[in-house]
């Protein structure tokens, strides 16, 4: 055996790296995975602001259990199929995207960073991705559509003034939002028991209980403060109210919007919009059977990430038999629990068109802002890829059930 001296095999070993000194991409170098960027947040965001994001109605047993049924499902990869290069692209309301996925709506994005849905939209058209800005955005729908020339589709929540609706579905066309998100998931809010507990109202308010934990979060503070007021930018300054003064969303919902929605009002929707129409918080094979029937080009299966009817079933489940069902009449979009790429890949091979995430990009954002999001949107693609790769899949359309090792 020969003898080097330790000096000798030290200095083949170590290795001094440049020395990071942006905080963000520091931040960002100890992360490797979604649930990593959540840690995050959790640190970096107001506690009431994290549980907003991250919370769900009741015992959470809904939200639980959307992550659990990916969980639940392994693979049955195939070897040996002379795979060389795998490509996720793939196809979505007839237009093409950079692999299966849509960023989902999501209410007051400014919250958990103040560039907010500018921010997600941005990552989005980087990411080659659909992004769907919620009717209770913290910019407008021209704001949005000034910072990004990609896929725009917009979701509507039934206001009982339906002439806000028809407005707003107007401008929506105007800023050539591709696709309408008619939530139905929401005849009242669920019951997000950390907010109730934690007396969560938006914008957040800064007063004798939340001071510290604004104190303990002074990056998040500094931020807020020194932007503008966060608002209900679709609304602003309407007599609906428009975030001006601090309400909590239960009471904001349960008065503003529509709980007595039926199908006719998605006749209607029909008749004051010309594109696409995507009804998002199906939850049943019976629903989608309906949805097809009234000739809805995608249903998105969701049940609103667990935050509004607890006991409702998880939706991945759901993809199967809806997709059966339904038989191509429509296009599935599967919504809850999406953390990685495997989880895009199983709602794909199971029958979805495509899936569709919140928390996961929220994360990302409430962790180190845009950079976060585009770091989320590529680790999801670079999954997604690898898990083709593994499965012995060459493209999006090689996945089917066999591909799954389902209960
Ligand atoms: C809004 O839609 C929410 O889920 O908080």
């Amino acid at each position: 055996m020969s003898r080097s001296s330790p000096w000798e095999t030290l200095r083949s070993v170590v290795r001094f790296g440049r020395i990071e000194t942006d905080p963000v991409e520091r931040r960002l170098a100890r992360a490797a995975s979604v649930a990593d960027l959540r840690r995050l947040a959790r640190r970096r965001l107001p506690g009431g602001v994290f549980d907003y994001i991250d919370g769900g109605a009741e015992d959470e047993r809904t939200m639980a259990a959307n992550q659990a049924a990916f969980a639940r499902v392994g693979f049955r990869p195939r070897v040996l199929r002379g795979v060389e290069k795998v490509e996720v692209g793939s196809t979505l309301l007839g237009k093409p995207l950079a692999y299966p996925l849509v960023l989902a709506p999501t209410g007051f994005t400014r919250i958990a960073d103040p560039e907010g849905e500018l921010a997600v939209a941005r990552a989005a058209q980087r990411a080659g991705l659909p992004y769907t800005l919620s009717t209770l955005s913290t910019r407008s729908i021209e704001e949005v559509r000034a910072v990004s020339d990609g896929r725009l589709w917009f979701q509507v929540y039934a206001w009982r003034d339906r002439g806000l609706v028809k407005e707003m579905v107007e401008r929506a066309a105007a800023a050539r939002y591709e696709a309408l998100v008619l939530t139905v998931d929401t005849a009242m809010l669920g019951r997000r028991e950390r907010d109730v507990r934690r007396g969560f109202s938006l914008p957040p308010t800064i007063g004798p209980g939340t001071l510290l934990d604004g104190a303990l979060h002074p990056g998040w503070t500094w931020a807020f403060v020194r932007s503008e007021p966060i608002r209900f930018a679709n609304v602003a300054g309407r007599s609906v109210g428009d975030g001006a003064s601090p309400v909590t969303l239960s009471d904001y919902i349960n008065t503003q919007f529509d709980p007595a929605l039926a199908w006719d009002d998605v006749d209607w929707l029909r008749s004051v919009w010309d594109g696409p129409l995507v009804l998002k918080g199906v939850q049943t094979v019976d629903d989608a059977v309906l949805a097809a029937e009234r000739g809805v080009e995608a249903i998105a299966l969701s049940n609103h990430g667990g935050r509004q009817l607890d006991g409702a079933p998880a939706t991945f489940p759901l993809v199967a038999p809806v997709a059966d069902a339904v038989g191509g009449r429509s296009e599935i979009i599967c919504d809850g629990g999406v953390r990685r790429g495997s989880d895009i890949a199983k709602a794909v091979a199971a029958g979805a068109t495509a899936a569709m995430a919140g928390r996961a990009y929220l994360y990302g954002l409430g962790a180190a802002g845009e950079r976060g999001v585009d770091r989320v949107l590529g680790w999801l693609q670079a999954d997604l890829t690898r898990t083709l790769s593994l499965l012995g899949a060459g493209r999006i359309g090689d996945l089917d059930r066999s591909l799954l090792d389902l209960p």
